[in-house]
């Protein structure tokens, strides 16, 4: 299927710039040998990794305490971590996962290339690296500070359309009895919820247990425990670990026999994805028009990576949201991708307490929620679109 020309999602566009954005073709596909889940064409890294990178991960509280209390299980679950172990991270953005490593003394290294946020790791006392991760990385690495323990990658091992120099890395550099930890959107849930917004430009690949298994297994990594998270409207944390070292968890067959039972395989599962897209696009692009023929501008909440693909695929423009408002001071003052819609401080929607909000940030409802208490006493309103659309 084809989601159209679509911009990079976190590229914002400066105003007066709108001039030199890059365009690719959001058309996702499944390889029907290891049923890895994948945009066809994927923009160069290089062009959304970089100093202009808007996504700090500690702007969330939740995910701050998503992070910490991964790094606390982690080093309850190997003691051993504090007699000089070592923990890599890919991806370490602003350093919220290793700080939590940091505070407990054990020796870690971050690997970042988008220097935006990777300065403001190292200006927090984060080891930090700044540079894309691949084989040669890794091996530099290891002759630097020895094996790893653990190297973890959320929301960023499906990102590196490289996938296979991930996997040559990672065997190089951990231990024989290490483990590589991987959080991603889990396509199950995608499916299940058609969150189609999910997908764009940086999420080249997503998961599935069956995927995990087949293409890591190419490189002697086998997946040892799965575990759902609610974090970012459906994520999975697969550890995995070299062939033969341990013993997998009952989870990893639970749920690769859930997969089967989900048709993963089965194309007449996107097909039924496919269709529930375009009946979300039609209904949202008419739900947005109607709304503000009535009561005046929509606004959008949260400018996400994911409101580009909803913008662009509902053809959805500033004539229909005014602004959207986002907590990242990054992000304000400049305009959507694509869309070009402007992007606000939060003060602007408490002033103006708009009567309609289409959610962008859904994946952050519950912390919203308790925020946005004074604008909900008012009377104003969600407009929603994963898993349907509707008001609340
Ligand atoms: P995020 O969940 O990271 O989604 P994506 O990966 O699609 O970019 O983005 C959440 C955005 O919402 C981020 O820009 C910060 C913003 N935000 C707010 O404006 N207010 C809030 O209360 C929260 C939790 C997030």
């Amino acid at each position: 299927m084809s989601f159209g020309q679509q911009p990079l999602a976190n590229a914002l566009v400066a105003p007066g710039e709108t001039g030199n954005e890059a365009f690719y073709e959001m058309a996702p596909a499944v390889c029907p040998s290891c049923s890895l889940f994948q945009l066809v064409e994927q923009p160069a890294a290089e062009n959304m990794f970089n100093a202009r990178y808007p996504f700090f991960t500690g702007m969330s509280s939740h995910m701050t305490q998503h992070f910490t209390a991964l790094a606390e299980d982690r080093i309850a679950a190997n003691p051993s971590l504090r007699e000089d172990g070592f923990v890599v991270e890919i991806g370490s953005n602003d350093g919220t996962l290793m700080s939590a490593f940091a505070r407990a003394g054990i020796r870690h290294l971050g690997i970042e290339p988008s220097e935006s946020v990777a300065k403001v790791a190292q200006g927090n006392g984060i080891d930090t690296r700044i540079g894309f991760f691949d084989s040669e990385t890794a091996q530099a690495v290891r002759r630097e500070h020895g094996p790893a323990d653990i190297i973890i990658g959320t929301n960023v091992i499906a990102h590196i359309g490289a996938i296979n120099e991930v996997g040559t890395g990672v065997a190089a550099l951990l231990k024989e009895d290490g483990q590589f930890v991987i959080e991603a959107v889990y396509l199950g849930d995608m499916l299940r919820n058609t969150a189609f917004d999910q997908l764009y430009d940086e999420h080249v690949f997503t998961f599935s247990a069956t995927a995990v298994t087949n293409v890591f297994g190419r490189h002697g990594l086998a997946l040892v425990d799965v575990a759902p998270q609610g974090v970012h409207g459906g994520t999975m944390r697969y550890t995995l670990a070299p062939a033969g070292s341990r013993e997998p968890a009952d989870a990893v067959a639970a749920l690769l026999a859930e997969e089967q039972t989900l048709g993963l395989a089965d194309p007449a599962t996107y097909d039924g994805f496919r269709q529930r897209c375009e009946s979300i696009r039609d209904d949202l692009a008419a739900l947005v028009r109607e709304l503000a023929a009535k009561s005046g501008p929509i606004v959008g909440y949260g400018a996400t990576a994911k409101s580009a693909t909803v913008l662009t695929y509902c053809g959805l423009g500033p004539d229909d949201i005014a602004w959207i408002q986002d907590s990242t001071p990054a992000k304000q003052g400049m305009l959507s991708p694509g869309a070009h819609i402007p992007i606000v401080a939060p003060e602007k929607f408490a002033a103006e307490a708009p009567d309609y909000a289409v959610l962008f940030a859904w994946n952050h409802r519950a912390e919203i929620e308790s925020r946005e208490t004074v604008w909900r006493g008012k009377g104003g309103k969600w407009i929603l679109y994963v898993p349907e659309v509707g008001i609340a």
